[in-house]
């Protein structure tokens, strides 16, 4: 079983971007953090990122029937009705993702509109916040 963990805008430049906001670890960091997690739980990880919005509505198309979602959209979360009716399609449980605190910065970020259709939100944990969204995955796939 697969859990797909999808990245969306600028996360490419993780580590270089705004390290004060952000923190220091790579994205490929984050991808064996992830790789670790999910394999801890016996799952394997799909781990995508893109700049684009519609390379990422196909990436959600052709992965939706993945036993779980992990989503950090970047700005997209804010922004994107189209992301929010691509993730509304998969069929297992969607977990978003922000390092930062969003809910301590501007205002434009205290709204996603994929909050709605999540299963939870896990935001200012840093990138450990992905392992969590991979054990919640695990933990409500494990009990089904
Ligand atoms: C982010 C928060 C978003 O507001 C921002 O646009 C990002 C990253 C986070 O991981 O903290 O690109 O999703």
């Amino acid at each position: 079983r697969t859990i797909v963990v999808l990245n969306g805008p600028n996360l490419n430049l993780l580590g270089v971007r705004e390290p004060q906001v952000y923190g220091a670890e790579t994205l490929a960091d984050v991808e064996a953090r992830c790789r670790r997690a999910a394999g801890a739980a016996g799952f394997d990880i799909d781990f995508r990122q893109s700049n684009h919005e519609g390379d990422l509505i196909d990436v959600i198309h052709q992965l939706r029937e993945s036993a779980g979602f992990v989503v950090n959209l970047g700005a997209y979360t804010h922004t994107s009705i189209a992301l929010r009716d691509a993730l509304a399609t998969v069929t297992g449980p969607i977990v978003e993702v922000h390092i930062s605190n969003v809910h301590a910065r501007e205002d434009f970020r205290h709204l996603s509109y994929v909050a709605p259709i999540a299963a939870g939100v896990i935001a200012g944990c840093g990138t450990l916040g992905y392992e969590f969204a991979i054990a919640v995955i695990a933990d409500r796939l494990g009990a089904e």
